[in-house]
């Protein structure tokens, strides 16, 4: 292709133009919008490292779900911060606990929305990690599936649509798989965090909710960020294992594997804008330094042009009300 035939700015001459040819869309319905719950609030707590976005008493949770569910974001990921917390974080398979309280009143006012729980023990147990701990301190693999196992069948049976477990235990899609089939619960199907990256843009949510680890870190079961060939492992066996989706997170540094995941596997493909990629453009648009609604959309553009069906995002309901504005 040679100059002058091929001027490639024809095509971007007018706005008319550019709409007419661009590759990527991005639409209300691949946004799902994270949501936090905490057991014995009375109101919303705002977080301070995520502006915009609060923990939510489970009553109560349906008032952000609705606003965005009126901007067209149908879908819905909770996470649940229990009142207390232990060793092998029991709360998370109690039947009353903040997760099927909030499914429950969720699930009133938004009979048709879909709720999708993270499944995974960080946020319930008293040392913040995702596991159960051995004797020396090891965050024990085996052990930890039974409770992971305990709480994906509690989110099911108190109504959630889709549970994804984001532990990064080895052998959790297949046991949790056989857990709900078990129970009858064929058609309830599995968003796995299959590639999920030891990242420092997880800051902000072990704010949100209170997760943070009290020793070590989660390098000996979340991925290295250096490894692209590995994720494929990770996202081959979690296929194998009956998972229906597979996650890609963080999203936006990991654009390369979320293409790999799209080039690999033919099931859907959800990546994770995480709550550091959200807090950095929140951050720089409230300075001035950057257009944060441009920024906002152009992250969430690329990140579909990778390859993403689907995009968690702390922006879901903002980035929907602008693509409803443009519609
Ligand atoms: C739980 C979990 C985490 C996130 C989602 N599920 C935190 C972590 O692994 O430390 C992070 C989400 C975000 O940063 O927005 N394991």
């Amino acid at each position: 292709m040679a100059f002058p035939q091929h001027r490639p700015r024809r095509l971007r001459s007018e706005a008319r133009f550019r709409d007419l040819v661009r590759e990527t869309v991005l639409l209300p319905r691949h946004l799902i919008l994270p949501l936090f719950v905490e057991e014995g609030l009375e109101k919303p707590e705002p977080i301070s490292a995520m502006p915009g976005h609060s923990r939510w008493p489970a009553s109560e949770v349906f008032q952000p779900a609705e606003a965005a569910f009126a901007k067209g974001v149908t879908t819905f990921l909770l996470f649940g911060v229990p009142a207390k917390k232990d060793a092998v974080g029991s709360a998370s398979k109690d039947p009353d606990g903040v997760i099927p309280v909030a499914l429950k009143s969720l699930r009133k006012h938004l009979p048709t929305a879909v709720l999708i729980t993270d499944v995974c023990l960080c946020g319930y147990t008293s040392h913040g990690h995702c596991g159960v701990i051995g004797d020396q301190g090891a965050i024990l693999n085996d052990e930890t599936l039974q409770y992971l196992v305990e709480m994906a069948l509690c989110h099911a049976r108190a109504g959630a649509d889709i549970v994804a477990p984001s532990d990064m235990m080895d052998g959790r899609v297949g046991a949790i798989r056989a857990a709900l089939d078990l129970e009858g619960m064929l058609h309830t199907p599995i968003l796995s965090y299959a590639a999920k990256f030891a990242s420092a843009f997880y800051g902000p949510f072990r704010e949100a909710a209170h997760s943070a680890p009290t020793f070590g870190d989660r390098r000996t079961y979340q991925m290295d960020s250096g490894n692209a060939r590995e994720a494929l492992i990770e996202m081959q066996l979690d296929f194998d294992e009956g998972a229906d989706m597979l996650m890609v997170k963080p999203a936006g540094p990991y654009l390369d594997i979320i293409r790999l995941a799209r080039d690999t596997f033919p099931c859907p493909i959800a990546a994770y804008q995480v709550s550091g990629e959200f807090s950095m453009i929140k951050a720089a648009g409230a300075n001035g330094w950057i257009d944060e609604t441009a920024a906002m959309m152009e992250s969430l553009l690329g990140i579909r042009r990778a390859g993403a069906d689907l995009i968690i995002t702390y922006f879901a309901a903002e980035a929907a009300e602008i693509l409803r504005q443009k519609a």
